[in-house]
């Protein structure tokens, strides 16, 4: 197989795995929407999260809390329709699994069904393990995500570094065991000392994605809002901006008005005469 025809192999839970036996670092987005997925996608990004991040970068809200199951397979169903090779992974929202573990296998379904992504991810450790047991009976591949888990933010009452006391690294280690062991084909490990995900990637044989957790894990993620400088009033000191796009728009539209204003646009060869 060529270098070219390997490089658009489709992404797979299995090749995610390999990638991280031969030291591959796995690259990770967000995407919410068919035309940012296509960009993506066609740009090599390996995974595309359906983030419920969509709940502030795309909706507005304070918190990823208000977004439903039905506004999380809009947004799946989007991204499906603009990638060819990515593998895509959908945030399961809050209240669409805490329940029980009938419901976590129902709103999975739903958005397998509805969507046709290929996975999906949820929070915490051991308390959502008998749903994640029951998600992987029905055959679909589930993406663990400890440390900061923003659905829990009135818990934590803050978005600071999570598992800095050892008591909480502790659990934090035995939670990314029990959720191997019951079968996720991955793990996101968000805003932790970059030690301990280090060892933690280290200890595991899934690929473990870190946002915020250091350069020792197997893979990194950011919010793509972030990433390009869409979002423009969030400074956390993991976040790398690739681009100042916030400013970059305005400064488009400020002159797409004044073009508009002084009627410059549209010009003769902008219109049509017949
Ligand atoms: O919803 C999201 O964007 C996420 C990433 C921060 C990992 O869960």
């Amino acid at each position: 197989m060529s270098v070219a025809s390997s490089e658009f192999r489709k992404v797979t839970t299995h090749s995610l795995r390999e990638m991280k036996e031969r030291g591959e670092k796995i690259s990770m987005l967000t995407a919410y929407d068919y035309s940012f997925a296509r960009m993506l996608d066609a740009a090599g990004i390996d995974v595309l999260l359906v983030g419920d991040s969509a709940s502030n970068v795309m909706a507005g809200h304070q918190t990823t809390l208000p977004i439903t199951l039905d506004q999380m397979i809009y947004h799946a169903g989007s991204v499906v329709r603009g990638v060819e090779r990515a593998l895509i992974v959908v945030d399961l929202p809050f209240g669409s699994y805490q329940g029980n573990s009938k419901e976590a296998l129902q709103s999975t379904i739903r958005i397998m069904k509805e969507s046709g992504a290929h996975a999906v991810k949820l929070e915490g450790g051991s308390e959502v393990l008998e749903s994640i047991e029951r998600i992987l009976t029905a055959g679909v591949p589930v993406m663990g995500h400890l440390g900061l888990t923003p659905q829990s933010i009135y818990k934590f009452g803050t978005y600071t570094v999570r598992a800095r006391e050892e008591e909480e690294a502790e659990r934090l280690k035995r939670d990314a065991h029990a959720l191997q062991d019951a079968g996720c084909f991955a793990l996101v490990l968000e805003k932790i000392p970059a030690p301990l995900a280090r060892e933690v990637a280290t200890s595991l044989s899934i690929p473990v994605i870190g946002i915020g957790a250091g350069s020792g894990v197997d893979g990194q993620v950011l919010v793509v809002h972030d990433m390009l400088g869409i979002t423009h009033e969030f400074h956390p000191r993991f976040l790398r901006r690739y681009l100042n796009l916030y400013e970059e728009i305005g400064g488009a539209v400020r002159h797409y008005v004044s073009d508009i204003k002084s009627g410059e646009f549209p010009g003769p060869g902008e219109q049509y005469n017949t």
